[in-house]
């Protein structure tokens, strides 16, 4: 059975026809003083299955709370095996203490999570080192190979950029899909949460289509200096590729603005930028 939260229904859909397991029926409900009771009430009727899989993707606090009064709704009816695939799970990138006194928040996440499963699965979080802060088995599967699949055929003498080092491995991965074209990774330097400042890698892209690949785009902060930085170069079209497009507050005005062709991200997050399923992949490892 598979266990949808509410930021995950299109990605829990299409992973229930990939494994032809059902759907469960769920339920939302908020109550006057904010808080919040997810339910699967087609657990009612008796039938108990031996595996539930809650897909869920921590966006929110809200989708955080939904998570565990799932994964407990499915335990307390008495279900064998409980998978969580934490498609997105926001906090990833929180993953040290930053100063004294500051708490390792993806950390503290993975332990309340890792209470009520026996089994984790999780998508490209920024470090894989993140999944050992659960304590049953975490993974992290790649579905950065699915990111070719968006992009036009006829791409120009491609050039697959990322914005800093730390993701070129996802930049190789979909050129590889593509099938063509040159790897490169720009020099970043955050002066906050939503200014980024971008040093030209030396790779030509004088016209020549470029395709930006990150794991996450956020404020567009960074995507967007990238795409400023190429067109300043004479690059031909740029596309910005990334597995989760959180796309917050004016993300997606600051992308088109700056110039991009298209956004394509996975459905770990689910919304504008959605154009490919990580449903194929997940459902390989489960
Ligand atoms: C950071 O290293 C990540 O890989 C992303 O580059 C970053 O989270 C993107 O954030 P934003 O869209 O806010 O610039």
């Amino acid at each position: 059975m598979i266990v949808s939260g509410s930021s995950s229904q299109s990605l829990a859909a299409s992973l229930a026809a990939e494994l032809d397991e059902p759907l469960a029926a769920t339920a939302v409900e908020h109550f006057p003083d904010g808080e919040l009771l997810a339910s699967v009430p087609g657990l009612a009727d008796g039938t108990t299955p031996d595996r539930a899989v809650v897909v869920a993707s921590t966006v929110s606090a809200d989708a955080h709370l939904e998570l565990l009064q799932l994964q407990d709704a499915v335990r307390e009816a008495g279900v064998d095996e409980v998978v969580t695939v934490l498609a997105y799970m926001g906090y990833a990138r929180q993953d040290r203490a930053f100063d004294p006194g500051h708490p390792v928040s993806a950390r503290a996440v993975a332990r309340a999570i890792s209470t009520g499963t026996d089994r984790i699965l999780t998508v490209n979080p920024h470090e894989d080192a993140v999944c050992d802060f659960f304590d049953p088995s975490a993974d992290a599967v790649d579905a950065a190979s699915t990111l070719a699949d968006p992009l036009p055929a006829d791409l120009a003498d491609p050039v697959f950029l990322s914005p800093d080092a730390g993701a070129v491995e996802i930049a190789e991965t979909v050129r590889d899909a593509h099938g063509d074209g040159e790897v490169d990774y720009f020099e970043k330097t955050r002066h906050s949460g939503t200014d980024v400042e971008i040093a030209p890698s030396d790779v030509r892209v004088e016209a020549r289509d470029v395709v930006v690949v990150d794991d996450i785009i956020a404020t567009g902060g960074t995507m967007s200096e990238a795409v400023s930085v190429l067109r300043d170069r004479g690059a031909a079209r740029t596309y910005v590729s990334c597995v989760h497009p959180l796309l917050a507050g004016t993300a997606y005005t600051r992308l088109a603005r700056a110039g991009v062709e298209a956004v394509y991200g996975t459905d770990t997050i689910e919304g504008a930028a959605s154009a490919v399923s990580v449903a194929p992949v997940l459902a390989d490892e489960l």
